[in-house]
């Protein structure tokens, strides 16, 4: 499956066939979004064709859904399984408290729902994705279509007071048009470098009115799988 692969797509590859193994049948498993993502859903599918894996896969976005059934895995919504026993899903950032930026992929808000309704949430990722301090990556926040030049003018205005080294907010596009979440939000990118207090940014955030969520995720995972381009692998 994996062929001749970059640095980064084997990487990614080991990190999500390393974490395919927490998968048992019988368990309900929440399925995450992105590129490395994507290798964990083929590697399940994988082994549902070929050892006989029984499991309930709830997808976290239209894309990891087509994917889950196009590779045999039962799909099932988070209202259908009422609670999961685990959640695999990618990041865009984890720092050495597993804190992370997610939402790269637009999906943060279904990812983050069903994160919080399992019992595990297993991070994949390749080793560029561990910082020092989160923020580099630009930190994605759903908003709705009403009034989001509003929301946006709220948050820069807010993050003038915070620990934050960067102001600027930006929409996220799709070629000409603004990006379009599954649930019909907008995103917004926050551009802010170095975030000092993920958990006060986080909370300040979802009580901007128009916010639906944002992509920092705190003591939300338990566990994460790093892979590298030669093929190792940690478990932290
Ligand atoms: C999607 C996400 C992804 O998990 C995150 O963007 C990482 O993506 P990739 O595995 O492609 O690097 O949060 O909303």
């Amino acid at each position: 499956m994996s062929g001749e692969l970059s640095p980064i797509d084997k990487a990614k590859f080991v990190a999500a066939k390393r974490a395919a193994e927490f998968v048992e049948s019988g368990m309900r498993v929440g399925l995450g979004t992105g590129s490395t993502a994507a290798w964990l859903v083929r590697c399940l599918g994988e082994l549902v064709r070929e050892e006989g894996l029984r499991f309930k896969g709830v997808p976290t976005s239209t894309r990891t859904a087509e994917l889950a059934r196009d590779v045999g895995i039962e799909v099932i919504s988070l209202d259908e399984a009422k609670w999961l026993d685990l959640t695999i899903d990618g990041a865009d950032e984890f720092d050495e408290e597993l804190s992370l930026i997610k939402g790269g992929g637009g999906a943060l808000l279904q990812e983050k729902i069903v994160a919080t309704a399992s019992d595990q949430m297993v991070v994949i990722a390749d080793a560029a994705k561990e910082v020092g301090h989160l923020g580099a990556f630009p930190l994605p926040v759903e908003v709705i279509p009403f009034g989001w030049q509003t929301s946006l003018a709220l948050i820069e205005e807010m993050l003038i007071s915070m620990d934050v080294m960067g102001r600027k907010a930006t929409l996220r596009m799709n070629g000409d048009r603004p990006y379009i979440t599954d649930e019909a939000n907008h995103i917004l990118d926050l551009h802010l470098t170095r975030i000092g207090n993920p958990r006060q940014l986080s909370m300040v955030l979802n009580q901007i009115p128009g916010v639906v969520e944002n992509g920092l995720f705190i003591d939300i995972c338990d566990k994460v799988v790093i892979g590298h381009g030669d093929g190792r692998v940690e478990v932290r």
